[in-house]
């Protein structure tokens, strides 16, 4: 692999903060009786704001080999932001990831591009590592503009960052079509669209940022259909929402190959 493969499992509002304790045990401890390779591949997962601390407290007492963020977090640093999280208190309880600008967050909250550009922006502020959620929804699909559409919400982003920050970004390309309908886009469709992103970014920001950043494909991801999809040469990781609350399907996913 180019780049380390990142395995990241977002349970979505799913799995209370003792729920989520378990998954996360249950899943590493399948991985470590599988002699799973952590120093090869990323494996991170993307619990509730309120496990969090939970999740903590398991990875660093027991020294587990996860990487662990927020869904979401504010544009701003502190203050009267009712209901809000800071980048600041992720980063204080370990996340060295946030996903930004999920479809779910695009979808029900209204966030567009210029939202995720503010909470990119806080993230880096804050050290944590912004996973940027880019995809079409079907009517855009069917319109044969998606590939216009996404690196849209790409280069609403990345044009107000650096290239060494773009080198380390994270970008999860998730077609809305295919998120929790059992429908996947098929690996050649994934390719196709990390390809346009990946040559998008060594456009506006040269080789060093297109070789660096780390696309992952999301939607649908499921053990049987993770090969094909992690075998395309632009793909880095997936991005996984239903099959990671199953702690072995999430861990036949992370052993891919
Ligand atoms: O963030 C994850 C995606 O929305 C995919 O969800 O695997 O349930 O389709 P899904």
């Amino acid at each position: 692999f180019l780049r380390r493969p990142l395995i990241a499992g977002n349970w979505k509002m799913n799995m209370d903060h003792r729920q989520g304790i378990t998954l996360l045990q249950k899943t590493v401890w399948t991985l470590q009786d599988a002699n799973f390779t952590f120093d090869r591949v990323e494996v991170a997962v993307f619990p509730p704001f309120t496990d969090l601390r939970g999740v903590q407290t398991l990875v660093a007492g027991d020294d587990l080999p996860v990487a662990y963020g927020g869904q979401d977090l504010s544009p701003a640093d502190e203050g009267a932001y009712t209901g809000d999280i800071s980048g600041a208190f992720l980063k204080a309880l370990g996340c060295e990831f946030v996903l930004v600008g999920h479809s779910e967050r695009r979808t029900l909250h209204g966030e567009g591009d210029d939202v995720a550009l503010a909470k990119v922006q806080a993230a880096l502020r804050h050290g944590l590592v912004p996973v940027l959620c880019v995809g079409e929804s079907l009517e855009v699909r069917q319109a044969g503009t998606h590939v216009a559409h996404t690196l849209g919400q790409l280069s609403a982003v990345i044009g107000q960052l650096d290239a060494a920050t773009v080198a380390n970004l994270v970008v999860a390309y998730e077609p809305v079509w295919a998120i929790g309908t059992g429908e996947v886009a098929g690996p050649a469709d994934a390719q196709e669209m990390c390809a346009a992103l990946r040559e998008a970014v060594r456009a506006s920001h040269g080789d060093e940022a297109a070789e660096g950043l780390r696309l992952l494909y999301g939607g649908s991801v499921k053990a049987a259909n993770v090969a094909a999809i992690m075998a395309e040469v632009d793909v880095d990781g997936v991005l996984v929402g239903g099959a990671s609350l199953d702690a072995g399907e999430f861990a036949n996913i992370a052993r891919f190959e």
